[in-house]
């Protein structure tokens, strides 16, 4: 039985890296929000490979991870083959601080599935003291707006990307940088 506070899995919306597998094999990972509300865990997902890989092999792990270049990268295109280990011929990423293997049952919807979750089993492999940065949640809000603006092209989610660019260059670190220059990398770079 998987305690999911101890994963720090708190009632509201989780960002994790959510991992699933395709029929034939091939391994892929997106940022999605993990929903726990009144004891229930559950995903609201769009139409996306992410959805597909579940709608044919009913499972997916939460990757818990604190790399912005990974929020990223796996947000606007794909992790590399080799960022991923295999538990039981199910993928995890390399890099998480812990993972929950969930069984999934999804309610499709026209462009918006919900996606009902529950642990099967898990691992906590680090933990760690980690102070708010506000340039890593603003990496965070810029890769939310990236995943809307490679799809609509609205100047808006371009503004807001800018806006969060802006407190990542006072706030971030290293990496919090080199994933928003990632992130304009991947949208094209319409600075
Ligand atoms: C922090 C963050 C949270 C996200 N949460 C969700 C979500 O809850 N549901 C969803 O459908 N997409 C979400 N997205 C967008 C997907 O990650 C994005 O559309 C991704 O390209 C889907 O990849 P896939 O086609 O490989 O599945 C989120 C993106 C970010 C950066």
């Amino acid at each position: 039985m998987i305690d999911i506070e101890e994963y720090g899995i708190h009632e509201g919306i989780s960002e994790i890296i959510l991992t699933t597998i395709s029929p034939d094999g091939v391994p892929n990972a997106a940022p999605i929000g993990l929903h726990r509300k009144s004891g229930r865990l559950f995903a609201r997902i769009y139409n996306s490979k992410t959805l597909d890989n579940i709608l044919s092999k009913p499972i997916a792990a939460a990757n818990i991870v604190d790399d912005p270049v990974l929020f990223v990268q796996s947000a606007l295109s794909n992790i590399e083959p080799e960022r991923f280990k295999f538990i039981d011929g199910f993928p995890l990423l390399k890099d998480a601080l812990g993972w929950i293997v969930f069984d999934c049952i999804c309610k499709k919807g026209g462009n918006l599935s919900v996606v009902g979750l529950s642990p099967v089993k898990g691992k906590i492999i680090e933990r760690k003291l980690q102070p708010i940065n506000r340039g890593f949640n603003a990496v965070i809000e810029a890769a939310i707006h990236a995943t809307r603006y490679v799809v609509l092209k609205d100047q808006k989610y371009l503004d807001c990307i800018e806006y969060y660019n802006s407190i990542v260059k006072k706030c971030g670190g290293e990496r919090e940088k080199d994933a928003m220059m990632l992130l304009y990398e991947l949208i094209g770079n319409p600075k």
